[in-house]
């Protein structure tokens, strides 16, 4: 999968994703020991969403983000974007998941007016972007002045003893059981080639950077291996 590029590697990608979507939230909190649904809960509390606000989750999935945001503030209006039709319609029956607006888009082309939303999250999406500043200059673009993008994500594991740990975790124990709960090894070994090739959280802070967004600082999790950042507009 890694020699794949561009548009190739997207549709491997939306392929990937249509094949698990049945086993995707179950893969998750198997695989971060339900730490991922703490971590969406910062996700929104960092959002700052004010009455009424208006929230973006691109590459929203099956939706937890935007469940949660619906948990923590039952007025805020959400909208879900993935470009995995498959992923979202699991999303669908979700309890808490009537109120958002789901919306088939690529995360590179948001099909959404400029400054229409008061913040903008993502959670796991960035790394499998093919243009990753492209995709923070669209989330700042339909970002309302002074709104905020909060980004989720896997680190590269940093340098230390852990590391090996980490290394072979992502890449023995998580192709193993994915495959054996989804029958989907090779999905699976998509995960930690994406990590491996992933960005440290000061590498991804510069992409924000790059893409216009102001005052990015991030919060690392999981001893290092997640992290949270966060951009203005
Ligand atoms: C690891 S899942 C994360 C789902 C969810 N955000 C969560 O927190 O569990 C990654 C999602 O990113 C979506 N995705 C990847 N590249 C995308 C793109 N270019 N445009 C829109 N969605 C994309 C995939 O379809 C998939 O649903």
């Amino acid at each position: 999968m890694t020699h794949l590029q561009g548009p190739e590697r997207a549709h491997y990608v939306q392929g990937m994703f249509a094949r698990i979507s049945g086993h995707y939230d179950v893969m998750n909190r198997l695989m971060t020991g339900g730490r991922d649904l703490a971590w969406r809960r910062d996700v929104i509390r960092l959002a700052n969403l004010g009455p009424d606000a208006r929230l973006l989750d691109v590459a929203t999935g099956t939706g937890d983000i935007l469940i949660e945001a619906l948990k923590q503030h039952p007025d805020v209006q959400t909208v879900g974007s993935d470009f995995t039709f498959e992923m979202m319609t699991r999303g669908k029956p979700k309890a808490g998941a009537e109120h958002i607006a789901w919306n088939t888009a690529d995360a590179l082309h948001l099909p959404f007016p400029d400054e229409s939303f008061d913040a903008v999250t993502s959670g796991f999406g960035v790394r499998n972007f093919i243009d990753r500043e492209q995709a923070f200059r669209e989330q700042r673009r339909v970002l309302k002045p002074g709104g905020r993008v909060i980004c989720l994500e896997i680190s590269k594991p940093p340098k230390n003893l852990l590391r090996p740990f980490f290394l072979f975790f992502f890449n023995k124990i998580v192709p193993f059981v994915g495959g054996l709960i989804s029958g989907q090894r090779d999905a699976y070994t998509y995960l930690p080639q994406s990590v491996n090739e992933f960005l440290t959280p000061d590498e991804l802070k510069i992409i924000m950077e790059r893409a216009g967004l102001r005052e990015v600082t991030y919060k690392r999790l999981m001893m290092s291996t997640v992290a949270i950042h966060v951009g203005r507009k």
